[in-house]
C-alpha cells in the first residue's frame, strides 16, 4: 500500500492545489491531505474551516483523506504510515525552500521520500495568498478556487 501525504496551510485551498491533489491520487494508493494547523499563527481560515473545504471539494476522489496535524511534518508522515510527501512546485524561487527540507527532513526520517509534481502552467502564478489578496478587495477570484471556497471567501470579507 503506497501513501502519501501532500502537506500545506491551504488558506485557502486553490485550483493549483487541486490539480496536484488529483494527479497525486492517481500515482498513490492512498492520499493523505495535511492541513497545517500552526498555533503560533493567525490564519485566514481556522484549521476546522480548511479541513472542511478541503474534504467537500475533493469527496468525489475516492482515495483522499484530510486530516489537520500540529507539529513536525515527519512526525505526521511517520503517523500515517506514509512513505511519499508530496509537494508542487510552481517556479524556480520554490525549488530551494523546498530543497531544503525535502533534504532535512529525508536524513531526520530516512524512509520518507519527496515528490514534486511540477503545477500546470494554467496555475503557475497561483497562490493562496494572491487568492486572499484579490478577495480582501472583493476582486474577481472565479478563476483561481472553486466556487465554494469563492464563496467562503465572500463571508470572510463581507
Ligand atoms: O503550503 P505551505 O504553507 O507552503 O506548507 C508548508 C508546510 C506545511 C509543508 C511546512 O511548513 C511544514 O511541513 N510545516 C510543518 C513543520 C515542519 O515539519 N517543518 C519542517 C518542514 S517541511
Amino acid at each position: 500500500m503506497r501513501i502519501a501525504v501532500y502537506p500545506g496551510s491551504f488558506d485557502p485551498v486553490t485550483n493549483g492545489h487541486i490539480d496536484i491533489i488529483k494527479r497525486a491520487a492517481k500515482m498513490v494508493d492512498h492520499l493523505v491531505i495535511g492541513v497545517l494547523h500552526n498555533s503560533s499563527k493567525t490564519p485566514l481560515f481556522s484549521a476546522e474551516e480548511r479541513v472542511n473545504m478541503l474534504s467537500e471539494v475533493c469527496k468525489d476522489i475516492p482515495n483522499v483523506e484530510v486530516r489537520y496535524f500540529e507539529g513536525l511534518l515527519v512526525d505526521f508522515v511517520v503517523e500515517c504510515n506514509a512513505t511519499i510527501v508530496v509537494r508542487g512546485l510552481r517556479a524556480v524561487t520554490d525549488f530551494e525552500y523546498e530543497l531544503q527540507w525535502a533534504q532535512s527532513n529525508r536524513i531526520v526520517c530516512p524512509q520518507m521520500d519527496t515528490m514534486f509534481l511540477v503545477t500546470n502552467v494554467q496555475y503557475s502564478y497561483l497562490s493562496s495568498s494572491v487568492v486572499r489578496e484579490y478577495a480582501s478587495h472583493n476582486g474577481d477570484i472565479s478563476a483561481f478556487v472553486p466556487p465554494l471556497v469563492e464563496k467562503r471567501l465572500k463571508e470572510k470579507f463581507s
